[in-house]
């Protein structure tokens, strides 16, 4: 068999890794070839490809980013897509698709199943907000990253009697702040699924300088005052309807400031999240999951994604992962209050 392989929306530590798995057990052990569809869901709509095998792919695993590079392009926004994507598999003669991404790249993969194109999705995204997979890959990475930058930010913070506040991503979900604040030791959390009161925010942060300790404050960048609305970078928005966040960082510090008399900065990670090498367990996450993904396939297991159920692999349904978003349980935030102020 013939597979097209691609890798969709942001990128993240770890695709590599899957890419790598994919291609040293479909060729070693089922004697499959692959196409690599370069950037996201234009390379089978515009037909651009890369070859893909175990030469192609050694040394990546530790690699960041993705050899097959990645974009949002999204083939049902537009005219003629879906079609222009089947005429190109027929022509370079692939049978089926491993679609690597989230939830707007594995939405693509859900409707072209349902359409009659054999995939397999896997999931990946720093948010770790896929529904049906305790864990993506990507995510321990970006929680590794954070938690550096707020042990580091910490001892600047005490020297010079300064709140800081880092802003890192999560548009809907806030796992990331959850994690590293809480790995972080933060002076308060802040995440989209709990709107805050920036009056508790000041009080938390008054009551860490009090004990001679400077506030750090993890917020992510969706999100929102109680009482406002959530802080947009522009107005555009991209080929899935995302606006481009960030400037939560920026309207705390001056609140911070204007309220507490303190001096407050903002640092926003951005795009450092998701950038550098995978941590071990991100490889070890991924690599699992192109192990399985092309044993799915080779069993014709289509429309299916691979997912971490505990420590096993399992395989849901690929629409399953779409669902719903996968959002931090409110109950987990309360448990990481008791270490706020
Ligand atoms: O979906 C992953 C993610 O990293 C989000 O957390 C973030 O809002 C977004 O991508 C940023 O995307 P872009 O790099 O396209 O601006």
């Amino acid at each position: 068999m013939r597979f097209g392989v691609l890798t969709g929306g942001g990128d993240c530590p770890g695709l590599n890794a899957v890419i790598r798995a994919l291609v040293r057990k479909g060729v070693k052990e089922y004697g499959f070839e692959f196409v690599g569809f370069r950037d996201g869901w234009k390379g089978p709509l515009e037909g651009l490809t890369m070859p893909l095998d175990i030469a192609a792919t050694r040394g990546i695993l530790p690699r960041g980013g993705t050899i097959l590079g990645s974009s949002r392009t999204n083939p049902f926004k537009i005219d003629g897509g879906v079609e222009k994507i089947q005429a190109n598999l027929a022509k370079m003669g692939i049978d089926a698709l491993i679609a690597i991404g989230g939830e707007d790249t594995l939405g693509v993969a859900t409707k072209l199943d349902q359409l009659g194109v054999k995939v397999i999705g896997v999931p990946k995204t720093i948010d770790n907000d896929l529904n049906n997979t305790d864990y993506t890959f990507g995510f321990d990475t970006a929680v590794n990253i954070a938690v550096e930058a707020i042990d580091r930010l910490h001892t600047t913070a005490e020297s010079h009697h300064r709140a800081l506040i880092v802003e890192v991503m999560g548009r809907h979900a806030g796992w990331i702040a959850l994690h590293s604040g809480l790995a972080g030791g933060a002076a308060c959390i802040l995440i989209p699924e709990v709107p805050f009161s920036i009056d508790k925010v000041c009080e938390w942060v008054e009551s860490r300088f009090k004990s001679s300790y400077a506030p750090i404050i993890v917020v992510a960048e969706g999100a929102l005052p109680q009482d406002g609305d959530l802080i947009t970078k522009d107005k555009t928005l991209d080929a899935f309807g995302h606006v481009k966040l960030s400037g939560i960082g920026d309207w705390l510090a001056q609140e911070i400031e204007k309220r507490t008399g303190k001096e407050a900065r903002t640092t926003i990670l951005g795009h450092i999240q998701r950038g550098g090498t995978p941590t071990a367990f991100d490889r070890v996450l991924a690599t699992r999951f192109g192990l399985h993904a092309i044993t799915a396939a080779y069993e014709g297991d289509w429309g299916k994604m691979v997912a971490l159920h505990g420590t096993k692999i399992a395989r849901v349904p690929l629409a399953s992962a779409t669902e719903k978003l996968k959002t931090v349980d409110p109950e987990l935030l309360k448990e990481a209050e008791i270490f706020f102020g």
